[in-house]
């Protein structure tokens, strides 16, 4: 498979989990097209990929109210029929339903979304490799 990643970051914290999804997925065979921002999107790189994943940060009251941050630049994400899609966002208590948010606009883009985790930042490693597993899992089980 061949995936492009489009992440949204304030502290780092995203992007690491990006990168580890990505390390994981290529010890996998996997290759990456690119990693770039969700705000400004590596085009080719989404062109290139049968699989585009998408991550950003929980914005919130940390228990209520919360929301996955720059749900525009989704928005302004390239149509993206016949590909697939996966979300994960990068939370601190709680991520609330941030995934059905970024589900939602995934699929508004016409991709077909395949699922989505929330990684707890205190645990990126962990959860990156659980996001992998995972979505190679789902793939190769018949829908
Ligand atoms: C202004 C602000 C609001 C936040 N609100 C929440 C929240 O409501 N719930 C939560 O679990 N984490 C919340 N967090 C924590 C971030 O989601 C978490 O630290 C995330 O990993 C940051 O990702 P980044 O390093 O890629 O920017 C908030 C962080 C900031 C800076």
């Amino acid at each position: 498979m061949k995936a492009a990643l489009l992440i949204e970051s304030l502290t780092g914290n995203t992007w690491k989990a990006g990168e580890l999804i990505a390390a994981n997925l290529q010890q996998e065979n996997w290759s990456i097209t690119g990693i770039s921002s969700a705000k400004q999107p590596d085009h080719a790189s989404i062109q290139d990929a049968d699989m585009v994943i998408v991550g950003t940060w929980v914005h919130g009251l940390f228990v209520v109210a919360q929301s996955p941050w720059g749900i525009d630049n989704l928005r302004a994400l390239p149509a993206m029929s016949g590909k697939q899609a996966v979300a994960f966002c990068t939370y601190a208590l709680n991520p609330g339903k941030s995934l059905d948010v970024m589900t939602r606009e995934l699929s508004n883009r016409g991709a077909d979304v395949v699922g989505g985790l929330a990684l707890q930042r205190g645990h990126l490693a962990e959860h990156a490799e659980e996001f992998a597993i995972r979505l190679i899992d789902s793939l190769a089980t018949p829908k």
